[in-house]
């Protein structure tokens, strides 16, 4: 089996590395962070190796998974993965109900629980965190993050870099646009679409 290359050392690669180890133990997985203040450190038992020079001496190509989590620096990423001619892998809990028909984009990550089903499609690079649920005809843009715990009804959109924060619950049909970030607990009954930060039920502005 290929090793994997988890990009990222924080609290997110924990949640990847954890996912990857659920659905194949015996895989070996790489761990790279640019971050100077990763150097040496260990994550749930495996080294950092080193920062994205690191991946251009990568000559056995073998694929990379996002382990960041802010929303813009994941997307950044799998730019650049992407522009080096790298193989960007989907990470998915074996616990996750995954419809048949749903799609799921280069880098993605699908938590412990989740929950996605019929003709939704996950963009690249976005996350659908722990025990969240996305429900029919749902698209996640690129790098957005659902956050555990969210409930998507049916149609709902929701665009590239959005976080929906933990907890929050979003009627059928609704689009959240680009760049926005939906506070945790939150009860999205309207449209979203001008970039920003609204919160409480139902969600509204709160940093305009
Ligand atoms: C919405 C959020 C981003 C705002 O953070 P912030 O910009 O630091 O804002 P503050 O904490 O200073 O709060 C500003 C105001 O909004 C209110 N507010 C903040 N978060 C709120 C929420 N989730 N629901 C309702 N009101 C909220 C505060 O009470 C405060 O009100 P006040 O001015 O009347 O006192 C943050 O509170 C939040 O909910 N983040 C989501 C985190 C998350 O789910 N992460 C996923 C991790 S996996």
């Amino acid at each position: 089996m290929s090793e994997l290359i988890i990009f990222g050392s924080g609290g997110h690669a924990k949640v990847v590395i954890e996912a990857v180890r659920a659905r194949t133990p015996d895989r070996p997985i790489i761990l790279i962070d640019d971050d100077p203040s990763a150097a040496g450190r260990v994550v749930l038992g495996i080294p950092v190796s080193g920062t994205r020079d690191w991946i251009a001496s990568n000559i056995s190509g073998s694929p990379v998974a996002l382990g960041i989590g802010n929303n813009r620096g994941r997307s950044e990423l799998l730019d650049w993965l992407a522009s080096e001619g790298c193989e960007v892998e989907p990470v998915v809990h074996p616990s996750a109900i995954v419809g048949s028909t749903v799609s799921i984009g280069a880098g993605a990550f699908v938590a412990a629980g989740a929950v996605l089903i019929a003709d939704s499609k996950i963009g690249e690079a976005a996350i659908v965190n722990t025990a969240a649920s996305v429900d029919h005809d749902c698209q996640i843009g690129k790098a957005a993050h659902i956050a555990p715990g969210v409930r998507l009804c049916g149609n709902v959109s929701v665009g590239e870099r959005s976080l929906i924060g933990v907890g929050t619950a979003v009627r059928p049909g609704m689009s959240i646009g680009a760049d926005i970030v939906v506070g945790a607990g939150s009860a999205v009954v309207t449209d979203l679409i001008e970039a920003g930060t609204y919160a409480g039920c139902p969600a509204r502005r709160i940093d305009a």
